[in-house]
């Protein structure tokens, strides 16, 4: 039995189409990743998926359980983590262990939250308040807590929102633990292109609602990769000359030249250029995907051709 299955999902706010028919199912026992720029719509669907929003259209199921219908089911077997601060800090790890012991009624919760606080590295600082804690060990706590009344699927939303280079890093060991130790299913939300490559079996990559892609990051790189050249520019740019090396569109004073290999190319893609400020090189890789099935740049910047052109025009003139 699959873990998670999403068939049609829409999501409407008022006007704000926030998911528009998103459909995919994750199998047991894999790490599975949500990727998409601010809005893409990841919340909306890990939300549906937890129970705390019911979808406009579309049904979805998880560990078999259907969450709108059966919705009590399937919270005994979700365990999840919101980007939002859960923990009391006036309390030692253990007592926050207790008071979510208390809230999802585990009994002989002692043992398996010593389990879990051993396998993440915070028993010995269990004692103390969490107010004291680093913002990597509280992670590890909020993980042992989502894990205590023994979950299937484990939903985490942003997980590494706000951490600290190092702290990411650990925290990847984190999730990599929990699918393997404890043979939980994960499913995760982030913008951060490497963390989903680093974790992720399959990936599915959102834009305004929709799965643009679905695959693992090998295979999605394989099949949609490419390399992006990118000039900033501080005067008219003649796109004619630059198309010989690959699709290039514009706007905003950046030109962007998707080639396939940018090593090759590099050199004469400047030359062509007369008034180039900047160079960046994007090697293939899951953000030059996204670059090349929707024209956008992962931070959400737009490719308009149409407004380069204008300001070119403007420049002759
Ligand atoms: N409660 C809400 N009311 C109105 N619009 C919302 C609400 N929640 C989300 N949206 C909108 O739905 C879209 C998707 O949001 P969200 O799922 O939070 O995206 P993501 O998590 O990928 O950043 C966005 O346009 C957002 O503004
Ligand atoms: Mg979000």
């Amino acid at each position: 039995m699959e873990a998670v299955r999403a068939e049609g999902l829409v999501k409407r706010y008022g006007d704000v189409v926030a998911l528009d028919g998103v459909s995919f199912s994750v199998g047991r026992g894999e790490v599975f990743g949500l990727l998409g720029p601010n809005g893409a719509g990841k919340t909306t669907t890990i939300k549906i998926l937890t129970g705390l929003t019911k979808p406009t259209a579309g049904r979805a199921w998880v560990a078999g359980f259907d969450v709108v219908e059966q919705g009590l089911e399937a919270k005994k077997r979700i365990g999840w983590i919101s980007s939002e601060v859960i923990l009391d800090d006036d309390l030692t790890a253990w007592e926050n262990l207790e008071v979510q012991a208390r809230l999802m009624g585990v009994r002989g919760w002692r043992e398996r939250a010593a389990e879990l606080l051993k396998a993440f590295g915070i028993y010995e600082a269990a004692g103390r308040p969490v107010g004291k804690f680093s913002t990597g060990m509280r992670k590890r706590l909020e993980v042992a807590m989502a894990l205590l009344h023994g979950p299937e699927v484990l939903f985490m939303d942003e997980p590494t929102v706000g951490l600290d280079v190092g702290a990411r890093l650990g925290f990847w060991e984190v999730v990599r633990q929990i699918n393997r130790e404890f043979g939980v299913t994960v499913l995760l939300t982030t913008h951060y292109m490497e963390e989903a490559e680093s974790l992720c079996g399959r990936v599915a990559i959102l834009n305004r609602g929709r799965i643009v892609a679905l695959g693992a990051p090998d295979e999605l790189k394989a099949k949609y990769g490419v390399d992006v050249i990118e000039l900033e520019v501080s005067g008219p740019v003649d796109l004619a000359r630059l198309s010989r090396f690959g699709e290039t569109t514009a706007a905003d004073g950046r030109v962007v030249v998707k080639v396939a290999k940018a090593e090759e190319v590099l050199a004469d893609v400047v030359k062509a250029v007369d008034a180039v400020k900047a160079v960046r090189v994007r090697k293939a890789s899951l953000e030059t995907v996204f670059i090349n099935l929707t024209g956008a740049t992962f931070e959400g910047e737009h490719i308009d051709v149409k407004k380069l052109y204008m300001k070119i025009r403007r420049a002759r003139r």
